[in-house]
């Protein structure tokens, strides 16, 4: 098929390869991009962004085929707080929570709180709109920035306060067709910037999957306690989900609580997840779009895959762009390399946002799989490189 992919991050470059694997001729367009999509035969959106603007609604008013949830599905991931007063229409197991859409009275619910809190802008903020404040007064300077400072924009102008949870995080994707859930393989992001998960908070330094923190019985406990009720849900409230679904769970001792649902696939979970799929993705995107999930197989690789995100120095903060990226042509054929900020200049590849490059291999345990990505990021070099070297260590032997 010709597939156009929108967005051209780590996980639109996994997408592209996946693809390519089964045969098809896939274009990548810029998500900030106006697209037609009139040339594609299959049109499958990256980054939350544009399915909250609807780009899915314009894409099949236009008779395109596209892989994604509409405007009005989509809000599950653009409103936090229409997520959370979903979630309790549905007994989704959630954090407790209050909604505000003003500072006052949201001022008032901190003072009153007898929890620990976690304050997060409603709407999207390019992953930057949750605060897990230390102290009362780290509390109420977060709800100060976002409501009245707008640190986030309109972002802000509702905000969730939360119940602070403690546990393990899993990203549990599923495709969705309307109304069958499937289950992808549960996997693990490592979201601070440095070892022991120190430093600051980021777009994720590395993931692998599966993660052994689900056994396939609890993800078939999820799936009939969190991912039906949703697709359920949205499709009783006249806003059928087809796409995927990620829940973020973090695994409480009463059980998975939703954290966050996102829109779309995971990234970097996406560059672990689809290297472990074995059906081919254009196949079952088709059957989601068409309403017949419930008649495709989705078959999985054994093993595991692991993947090393390779950070321009400085980020999450300011860093650097433009500096040559050496090794390469070095890197074995079985290491997969997912572009996510680079560009090309006559001299090669050079470096072009704060995640630079994933380095990514399967293996048959865990442990293997670590041993190659990290084998494969040995080649590689640009001024200022920074990786995580723990990726997965602290899971080895779960
Ligand atoms: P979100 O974008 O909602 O997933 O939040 C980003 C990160 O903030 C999550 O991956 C968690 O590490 C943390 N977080 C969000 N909500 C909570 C919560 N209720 N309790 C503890 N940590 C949370
Ligand atoms: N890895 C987290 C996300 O994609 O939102």
């Amino acid at each position: 098929m010709r597939i156009t992919i929108i967005g051209n991050g780590g996980r639109e470059h996994a997408l592209q390869w996946k693809l390519a694997q089964h045969g098809h001729a896939v274009a990548m367009t810029h998500a900030s991009m106006s697209h037609d999509g009139h040339d594609a035969e299959l049109v499958i959106i990256g980054p939350e962004a544009p399915l909250a603007e609807g780009i899915v609604d314009r894409l099949v008013q236009q008779g395109v085929r596209a892989f994604g949830p509409t405007q009005a599905a989509a809000r599950l991931e653009a409103s936090k707080a229409f997520a959370k007063e979903f979630m309790t229409r549905y007994g989704i197991p959630t954090a407790r929570f209050a909604i505000f859409d003003s500072y006052a009275p949201a001022e008032r619910h901190l003072q009153r709180a007898d929890y620990p809190v976690v304050i997060k802008a409603s709407g999207l903020a390019g992953g930057k709109g949750v605060v897990v404040p230390r102290d009362v007064a780290e509390a109420h300077a977060a709800l100060h920035a976002i409501m009245r400072e707008r640190a986030f924009g309109s972002a802000g102008d509702q905000v969730v306060i939360e119940e602070r949870l403690e546990g393990p995080e899993v990203s549990l994707m599923a495709f969705c067709d309307g109304e069958t859930v499937v289950p992808m393989l549960p996997a693990q992001d490592h979201k601070r910037a440095l070892d022991g998960d120190q430093g600051p908070n980021t777009g994720g330094m590395g993931a692998f999957c599966p993660s052994p923190l689900l056994t396939p019985g609890d993800i078939d406990d999820c799936a009939s306690r969190i991912l039906q009720p949703a697709v359920r849900g949205m499709a009783r409230e006249g806003a059928p989900y087809q796409g995927v679904l990620y829940a973020g769970l973090m695994l409480t001792k009463d059980g998975p609580k939703v954290l966050e649902f996102n829109c779309r696939f995971g990234d970097p979970e996406a560059q672990v997840v689809l290297p472990m799929l074995k059906t081919d993705l254009a196949e079952i995107a088709n059957a989601c779009i068409d309403g017949r999930l419930g008649a495709q197989t989705v078959e999985w690789h054994a093993g595991a895959c692991a993947c090393i995100v390779l950070a321009s120095g400085g980020y999450p903060g300011t860093y650097r762009t433009g500096l040559p990226i050496q090794g390469l042509d070095h890197v074995p054929d079985d290491i997969l390399i997912f572009h996510a900020g680079t560009r090309q200049d006559e001299g090669g590849w050079i470096t072009d946002g704060g995640r630079v490059l994933g380095v990514a291999a399967r293996g048959s345990t865990l442990r293997d799989a670590l041993a190659r990505a990290y084998a494969g990021v040995s080649h590689i070099h640009f001024a200022g490189m920074h990786y995580r070297r723990d990726i997965g260590a602290r899971w080895l032997d779960t």
